[in-house]
């Protein structure tokens, strides 16, 4: 344990947030910042502004906000960068994406007019079903990343940045599994030049942020940034990176009641979830190969969690669908039903019914936050390569390789606290207690 804490270097200057795709997330994201920047919104659901962390005893009574107690950099000194394939300023992407009233966004209109986004590295081979004009032109995938690397740099000389962070909140693309070229950042690189159609658009813009020493978060469920090439390459150039696919709707209620019923010892038959959506992420993943990336990092949390090699007489061969239907009038406003089969002492059954009406972008804009935030203290932290400790945001939690992925958000969330009380020098928290009673 660190005893001191961390040596962490202050968060003087500003901070740059790069948004890769500038579309319902992210301009909710954007617009909540500024909100809350001129004191007209609280930043609710974001653990970094509301949160707070006990440290020591409970008899002590020392619980300050984790922006008290961590140095986390002020979103005072927040500025904002994106890529996208349409040109639209994220006024106008705010608009398109129906997020947020339209009162609410023309209250925002000079800040969020004056974010346009940079030409996006994007090929269609990879999210059928869009097609823009706002798109770079190379002549392999190496050209395309130093374009990249050059925007990144331009951004930061232009905002007057202290630092940057890259967060992935693009479009989902098409599953592509892990292999040779994905190994080691030589066949990585040389793959670039012969572009190879195995690096997709998200790890060319990956690749940039990690030659450029910028920590990258990825909120889809993208390959991306979980391949050894780029965890090598963030090791070799000191960049705190994590992932995939921002933990919202309805695989957040999946991790918050399966470590419920696991607790209880409660079995499980199955667990069939259906979503209706119509937003554009909902039109992407109407495509087979998007939604084929979205539904394995969906899948993979109840086995997890459940451990049925470690309980089969509760949790052997339990049924687990997931479907997501894109039906326009709903537009970001998801509607995502669960029917959840389980069984208790002497295998009666029961059954639980979850009808979360939910807004997507309104919970992952806060998580946004939170980990262009986190990953900003990481690496002032001399933190490098996957950051486990921020599993809590996210559905298909990227870690070391052979380690199985830690899905239940209780443990999740103690993680990250106990990261904080290492950081800072403070005693981690075990809940053992046993001294209150002596
Ligand atoms: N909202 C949620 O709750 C949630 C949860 C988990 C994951 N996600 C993921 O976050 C991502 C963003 O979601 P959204 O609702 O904002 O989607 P969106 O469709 O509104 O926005 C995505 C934007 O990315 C742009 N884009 C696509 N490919 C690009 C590229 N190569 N470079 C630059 N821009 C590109 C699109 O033009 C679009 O504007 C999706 O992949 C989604 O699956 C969202």
């Amino acid at each position: 344990m660190a005893e001191k804490g961390l040596e962490i270097t202050p968060a003087n200057g500003k901070l740059g947030i790069l948004l890769v795709g500038l579309g319902a997330v992210s301009t909710t994201f954007v617009a909540g910042v500024e909100a809350i920047r001129k004191g007209k919104a609280a930043a609710i659901g974001s653990l970094t502004q509301m949160g707070t962390i006990r440290l020591g005893k409970r008899t002590e009574n020392r619980s300050p906000h984790i922006k008290d107690f961590a140095p986390l950099a002020d979103l005072n000194d927040i500025v904002f960068g994106a890529w996208d394939i349409f040109p639209d300023s994220a006024y106008e992407a705010a608009l398109h994406a129906g997020v947020l009233e339209k009162s609410d966004v023309e209250n925002l209109r000079e800040q969020l007019e004056s974010l346009k986004p940079m030409a996006a590295v994007f090929s269609q081979n990879y999210v059928k079903r869009l097609n823009g004009t706002n798109v770079k032109d190379g002549k392999n995938k190496m050209e395309l990343a130093e374009q990249l690397m050059a925007d990144i740099q331009r951004f930061k000389e232009e905002k007057g940045c202290e630092r940057l962070v890259i967060v992935w909140a693009a479009s989902t693309e098409i599953f592509l599994a892990p292999s040779e070229v994905h190994n080691t950042i030589e066949v990585f690189e040389k793959a670039m030049y012969d572009n190879d159609e195995r690096i997709a658009p998200s790890m060319i813009y990956a690749y940039a942020a990690l030659k450029s020493g910028v920590p990258f978060a990825n909120g889809a469920p993208n390959l991306t940034i979980d391949i050894p090439a780029l965890t090598e390459l963030a090791e070799k150039n000191n960049v705190p990176i994590c992932g995939k696919d921002f933990k919202t709707g309805q695989t957040l209620m999946k991790t918050i009641i399966a470590p419920g019923l696991k607790a209880r010892m409660l079995g499980l038959e199955g667990w069939y979830s259906t979503n209706i959506l119509g937003n554009r992420d909902g039109e992407v993943l109407d495509d087979p190969e998007s939604f084929k990336t979205k539904e394995e990092s969906k899948l993979s949390v109840l086995e997890h969690i459940l451990q049925p090699e470690v309980y089969p007489e509760l949790y052997k061969d339990f049924s687990h669908v997931v479907r997501i239907n894109y039906y326009p009038p709903r537009g970001d406003n998801k509607e995502g039903w669960d029917a959840i089969d389980i069984f208790g002492w002497l295998g009666y059954k029961m059954q639980i019914k979850i009808d979360f009406m939910c807004r997507d972008s309104i919970l992952a804009a806060p998580l946004v936050l939170d980990l262009a935030l986190f990953l900003d203290l990481a690496q002032r932290a001399g933190m490098k390569g996957v950051q486990e400790w921020l599993s809590f945001y996210f559905k298909a939690p990227q870690t070391a390789e052979g380690l199985y992925p830690e899905h239940d958000i209780f443990i999740q969330l103690k993680k990250l606290k106990n990261t904080l009380r290492y950081m800072m020098g403070e005693e981690l928290i075990t809940h053992l207690g046993l001294e209150y009673y002596d």
